[in-house]
């Protein structure tokens, strides 16, 4: 396995266009695909599968945050160069000299500047590519939610587990869902849709994942003492119902997330994140965090 350095050239990044990674369907393994400037918002799965990819109409390829740095995104001297949304930049601008010779990097990129969302340590490098070094560091943990009723979380859950660098997300029920949360971090995490409840557990067990039902209600054990098994599902249910009796039945432990107002539950997308930082704090390597340093 080649040794891969955190050289990658710090600053400014995003290019619309680029190569999304594409689920096969069975291993959920991405692969090159096409382009995909202008697809739907509400994404359309490709052929084979869920996709980890379609850039949608919309969907901004760069930081959001305003960027204080110099023209072309570079940061000015003196600032502290970070994480896209948290340092100064939205980017960098074409690469200045002589070009790498190394195949991680995009020439078009390297050309016309990378301004996607992506951290510091991925800057120019090819889609594929970024794809594959987080394939070799993502954690054993997995996401499920249920989709039975098009629940608008979703993206918001895809954008957290790449961020806290889930092996996959799952999406039970409906197949489609809204993208627009997930502000293009499909394009990097392998995604797998399962038509019912029970493919998920088969598919859990299969993998030898202990499944984790993530909801309020009776015969819960409060998430804030209980331990996370490592290897493990996240299961979370829709806005509305919550989780359905089979994925209840079907998760060998529930945890919930105390709360201490007067509404009855917390917003989906928020407990997902909540309760994938309460297996990092357990579990995750804090000096492999690239993306906090
Ligand atoms: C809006 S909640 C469902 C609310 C539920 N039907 C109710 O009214 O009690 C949607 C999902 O978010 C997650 N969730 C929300 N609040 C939670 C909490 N306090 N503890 C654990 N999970 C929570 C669960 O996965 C839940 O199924």
């Amino acid at each position: 396995m080649r040794v891969l350095a955190d050289d990658g050239p710090a600053g400014p990044p995003a290019r619309r266009g680029s190569i999304p990674a594409v689920t096969d369907g069975t291993t959920g393994r991405a692969t090159p695909g096409r382009p995909t400037d202008g697809g739907p918002t509400d994404g359309e799965p490709t052929p084979g599968g869920l996709t980890a990819g379609e850039l949608t109409d919309g969907d901004r390829v760069d930081g959001e945050c305003a960027g204080s740095g110099l023209p072309g995104g570079r940061p000015a001297e003196g600032e502290v160069p970070g994480p896209t949304e948290w340092g100064g930049s939205v980017g960098v601008g074409p690469w200045p000299g002589p070009w790498p010779t190394d195949p991680r990097y995009d020439p078009e990129l390297l050309a016309e500047g990378d301004r996607r969302n992506v951290v510091d340590r991925y800057r120019y490098w090819r889609l594929e590519a970024v794809v594959a070094d987080l394939d070799r560091r993502r954690h054993p943990f997995h996401v499920a939610i249920e989709n039975f009723e098009h629940d608008l979380n979703i993206g918001t859950v895809v954008r957290t587990a790449n961020a806290f660098l889930a092996a996959e997300v799952h999406v039970v029920g409906r197949r489609r869902w809204n993208r627009r949360g997930a502000m293009v971090t499909d394009r990097y995490q392998h995604l797998r849709h399962h038509p019912e409840v029970t493919g998920l557990l088969d598919f859990a067990a299969a993998e030898e994942l202990t499944v984790v039902a993530v909801d309020n209600g009776p015969g819960a054990v409060p998430l804030e003492t209980a331990s996370l098994p490592r290897s493990c599902v996240l299961l979370f249910g829709q806005e509305g119902p919550g989780l359905t009796p089979a994925a209840r039945q079907g998760a060998a432990l529930t945890v919930s997330i105390s709360q201490f107002g007067s509404t009855r539950s917390l917003n989906a997308g928020v407990a997902a994140g909540i309760a994938m930082h309460a297996w990092v704090r357990e579990h995750a390597n804090l000096n492999a965090a690239p993306g906090s340093i």
